[in-house]
Order: structure tokens, then sequence, then C-alpha cells
């Protein structure tokens, strides 16, 4: 028999909550820092290169190089890729992709993870879609954080909005809780059931990261062990924010004002 005793979730301190909101300020600055470069003609591995030289440039560290032996410092995920995709030098940037850039810097320790889709140059309204309804997906989830609120909320207002939208939710990647080790309790499925799920406590920290498909919701992963593609080849969009759970709501720390 196994007993299935959950761990518990870390509550940050306020001081501690401090320290995560400058790592997840500099997430969401690199994101903004890297954007104007997102270009027809860019190569993934030079986006990753300007992401690297920044990233230390602020004194900070890239979480993902090393990670279980990840061998970059950011995801680049284009078009069908759902995430994880490994930038690189041959893979060239062309007007209509979507590009999800996934940047994870670790500063004094602690870690911000955020990401974005962004189109390069003019996509398919099809694709603008996706990309309008992920985002939307992912502030509605967000809408759904405060305390006594459960982890089943945010799924069910996310998974209602895009399968609204005719998409589907990705079931095999979920956010996570974050502070000083990248991936930890509590897992955010990005669909769900309402009312069921780990009870929101002030002091929790975790992504809500939902990766939304224009197709069906499976996903393979290639023989280089990280590039999770849609099954059926569909476009797959995906943007992600760190929160912290407080006394009254919310607060977003990879957002900038
Ligand atoms: N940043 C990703 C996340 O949102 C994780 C990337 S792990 C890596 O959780 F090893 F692929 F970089
Ligand atoms: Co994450
Ligand atoms: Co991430």
């Amino acid at each position: 028999m196994e007993l299935k005793i959950p761990k518990p979730v870390e509550i940050k301190s306020a001081k501690e909550l401090e320290k995560m909101r400058a790592a997840g300020r500099l997430a969401a600055q690199l994101l903004q820092y890297i954007e104007p470069f997102v270009q027809p003609g860019v190569s993934t591995q030079e986006l990753d290169d300007l992401c690297a030289r920044w990233t230390k440039a602020h004194g900070a560290v890239s979480a993902p190089l090393g990670y279980h032996g990840y061998p970059k410092h950011t995801c680049t995920s284009v078009n069908h890729v759902v995430c994880h995709g490994i930038p690189n030098k041959k893979q060239l940037l062309k007007e209509g992709d979507i590009i999800n850039i996934d940047v994870t810097p670790i500063l004094d320790g602690w870690y911000g993870d955020s990401s974005k889709t962004f189109c390069v140059g003019q996509v398919t309204a099809e694709a603008q879609r996706l990309v309008e309804t992920t985002h939307g997906c992912m502030m509605l989830g967000i809408a759904e954080v405060k305390p006594n609120a459960r982890v089943g909320d945010i799924g069910a207002a996310i998974q209602a909005h895009a399968e609204a939208a005719g998409f589907s939710v990705v079931r095999d990647f979920v956010g996570h809780g974050i502070g000083r080790t990248f991936h930890t309790e509590p897992w955010v499925p990005h669909f769900g059931v309402r009312g069921k799920g780990t009870r929101l406590r002030p002091g929790m920290v975790f992504t809500i990261e939902p990766m939304i498909n224009v197709g069906g919701w499976e996903t393979v992963v290639l023989p280089d062990k990280w590039t999770a593609v849609t099954k059926d080849g569909s476009l797959s969009a995906q943007f992600e924010h760190t929160v912290a759970v407080t006394e009254d709501g919310v607060e977003i720390l990879t957002l900038l004002d």
C-alpha cells in the first residue's frame, strides 16, 4: 500500500518575497530586452546568446543551463513546439512564425520564471487568435489566485477559456512551485475541476504557464529528449508568470509596471 502524504507547500516570508520580486523583475526585464531581436532571419541560438550575455551582465545565472543536462540558457519553442525547444544556430526565424522564449534567471539564489510567445512579423489570423487566447488563459488563471482558492480553480478557468475558443490544453506539462528550487510543489495543471486540489495560502509562490494547442492536447518528446511538440503538428503557444498568493489576492512577480 502506498501512503500519499502531500509535501507541504513552502510559505515565503516577507524577506523571501522581496528576493523573489527581484528575480521575477529580472526575468520580466530580460523578456523585454530580447523582444526587439525577435525578427525574421535571427537564429534561436543568437537569441539564446543575447539572453545569456544580458543575464550575466545583470549578475544572474541561467537556471536552464545544466538543469538535468539541458544544454542552453533559454528555451525557444517555435510553432508546433510546445515547450523546451533547444536554441540552435541553424534555426532561423521567418515571417509568420510564433516563438515562445522561456527565461529563468537565478538572482542571489532565487528563481524568476517567465515566458512569452512573440509573433514574427505578420502571422495568420489563427496564430494571432491562439496567442491572444493563450495570454487570456494565463491571466484568467492568475485572476483565480487568492487565499483559500484551490489549485483546481486555476486549471478550470484556463481550460474553459481555451476550449471555448476551440483549442486544447496541454496535459503533460504543468505550472510549479518555485523559490530557491526551480520546480517543486504545488504542481499547477492548466486544466481541472473547480474546488479541487491544494488550498492556496498567502506566501505560496508558483508559476502559471498554460500551453494551448490549436489541435489536440497530446504531445511527443523528440529524440533530443527535450523538445516537446504537438502530436498532430498543430500550432502551440504559451505564456508564463511567476505569482505569489497575498493576504487579499495575487501579486505577479514577473510583470513590469
Ligand atoms: N522554464 C521552464 C519552466 O517554465 C523549464 C525549463 S527546464 C529546461 O518550467 F531545462 F528545459 F530549461
Ligand atoms: Co516554469
Ligand atoms: Co519557464
